[in-house]
Order: C-alpha cells, then structure tokens, then sequence
C-alpha cells in the first residue's frame, strides 16, 4: 500500500524527482552526439532511430542499475518463479537477469529465456551481464519488438510459452493493449506471466493530474515510456486467469509519478 502520511520533505522530493530525472537525462545529450560523431560514420545523414537508440542506452546506464538495485529484493521472488520457456520482453541492458539464476541452478529448470529488446545500443552491456549471470546457454538475445515475434522465423508458437516477464518494458512499447493480448496468447494454459511495471496512479484528484502533467514530457527524454500507462488493469483483464496475485510493494508514497506494481498472473489450464 502507499504510505499516506509523507514528511513536507519527502512530498516535494516526490514531486521533484521526475524533473531532475529529465534533467540528467538532458546531460547525457552533449556525450551521445559526441560519441556518435567520434564512432558513426559522418558521412551517413543522421539516424534519428539510432540516435534515440544511443541517447536512451546512455540515460539507461545510470538509471537501469539504479532501479534494479532497488527493486531486487521485490521483484527476485517473482522471477524466481520463472521456468520452461521465458519471453523476457525488453530486458533493456540486463539490469535485472540475475534474477534468474538462483532459477536456473535450482531444481524448477529455465530451459530457454528469449530477451527481446529491439534497442541494439543496450545489446553489448546486456550480453555481458547473461555471461556474468551464466545464462548464455539459454539466453537468446532477439533484435525485434516483441510485437514481431510472429514474423521473427524464430517459430515460436501460440499456447508455448511457460513464462512472459515484463519488467518496466509494458510503459514503452508503442501499441500496449495490442502487445499485452498477444504476449498473453503465447503463454500455454498454466503458465505464468510476472510483471513490474509503473503504472498509471491509483488515486484520484490533483495527483492523476500532476502524473498526466509529467507525462506531457516524460516521453521525450525516456524513448516513449509512458507514465500514465494502466498496465496492471490492462493484464488483468486481457484473459481469464486462473490465480492472480498483485500487489504495491512498501516504500512507495501516493504522490509518487512512478508508482510500481508487482503482479503473478496464472493462466487458466484447459
Ligand atoms: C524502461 S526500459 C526498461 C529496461 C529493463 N526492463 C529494465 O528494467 O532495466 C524499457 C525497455 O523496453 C524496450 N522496448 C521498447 N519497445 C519494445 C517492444 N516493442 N518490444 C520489446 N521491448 C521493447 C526498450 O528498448 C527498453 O529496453
């Protein structure tokens, strides 16, 4: 549950920090154009896709340790429920795969786990992190969005996966009610999906106004995600589950522009 009784401190640090999180993202612009200069080739017009490609793997390396950091200890046990067949759907830089190898050297058994990040500027560090996590065996980067992943060639059938993970992916993909129907068609009767994700708030009045202003201009500096986003609703209702589990973890105040939910979402067996 959100903590209704803030200090006045902690209530402007609240409402601050979505600004000072675009600020530094805005500080990071004079290196990524340096960067493409100095490695791009100049003589190619310029890539915007690439572009914001690069711009948003630079923001992520400061961000996407730092969040990860901070959920772990929620979100571990979620994905230590993880088995069989994994999407991992935008896994970004790897901040969070890991999590996955108490799994994978426990008895349960991930026999595969697809990564599927269409953003290649995040590819090398995520790569590293599946090598440092030991999972290279059975971790496949895909380059696509997932909403490919029917023309991918990769034959990944309907009613075959054992588990999706979402993690802070749903806010950025660009056609979510689309996505999360598909995303739950490909998981077999039984299987699981586990999400973290920022949602659109739970309350009402001044703060779902504040989360809507932000929202004006989150998207630019953070590659279209979407603050205003009600995932949770969105899973939750996309089919018939058989178990759900969902819950706000501690430690988030009402105010909050990000708030997160967890959820463990079970597929009705045939
Ligand atoms: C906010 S980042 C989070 C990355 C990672 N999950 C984490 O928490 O560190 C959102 C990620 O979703 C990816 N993404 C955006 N659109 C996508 C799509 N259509 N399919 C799969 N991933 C997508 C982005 O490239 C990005 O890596």
């Amino acid at each position: 549950m959100a903590d209704n009784s803030v200090s006045w401190r902690i209530f402007a640090l609240t409402l601050w920090e979505p600004w000072y999180m675009m600020y530094l993202t805005l500080t990071l612009l004079p290196s990524t154009v340096r960067d493409i200069i100095h490695h791009g080739e100049t003589n190619k017009p310029l890539d915007w896709s690439a572009f914001k490609n690069a711009w948003f793997a630079a923001v992520w390396a400061i961000f996407g340790p730092m969040f990860a950091e901070g959920g772990s200890s929620v979100v571990g046990p979620l994905m230590a429920k993880a088995k069989g067949v994994v999407l991992d759907i935008g896994p970004g830089a790897g901040d969070w795969v890991h999590l996955f190898k108490a799994e994978k050297e426990g008895k349960t058994g991930i026999t595969k786990i697809y990564g599927v990040e269409p953003n290649t500027a995040l590819h090398a560090r995520l790569r590293e992190k599946v090598k440092v996590a030991g999972l290279e065996d059975v971790y496949e980067i895909v380059a696509i969005g997932a909403q490919d992943l029917g023309t991918s060639g990769l034959s990944i059938e309907r009613e075959s996966i054992d588990t999706v993970v979402t993690v802070q992916s749903i806010c950025s993909v660009s056609q979510p009610k689309v996505l999360v129907k598909e995303l739950y068609e490909y998981l077999k009767p039984g299987g699981t999906w586990i999400m973290w994700e920022h949602v659109r708030t739970h309350e009402t009045g001044w703060i779902r106004w504040y989360q809507a202003l932000v929202n004006l201009f989150w998207p630019h500096f953070f590659h279209g995600c979407s603050l205003t986003r009600s995932t949770d609703e969105m899973i939750m209702h996309v089919g018939d589950w058989e178990h759900v589990e969902m819950n706000m973890p501690g430690g988030q105040n009402r105010y909050m522009p990000c708030p997160g939910m967890l959820g463990v979402f079970t597929k009705r067996s045939a």
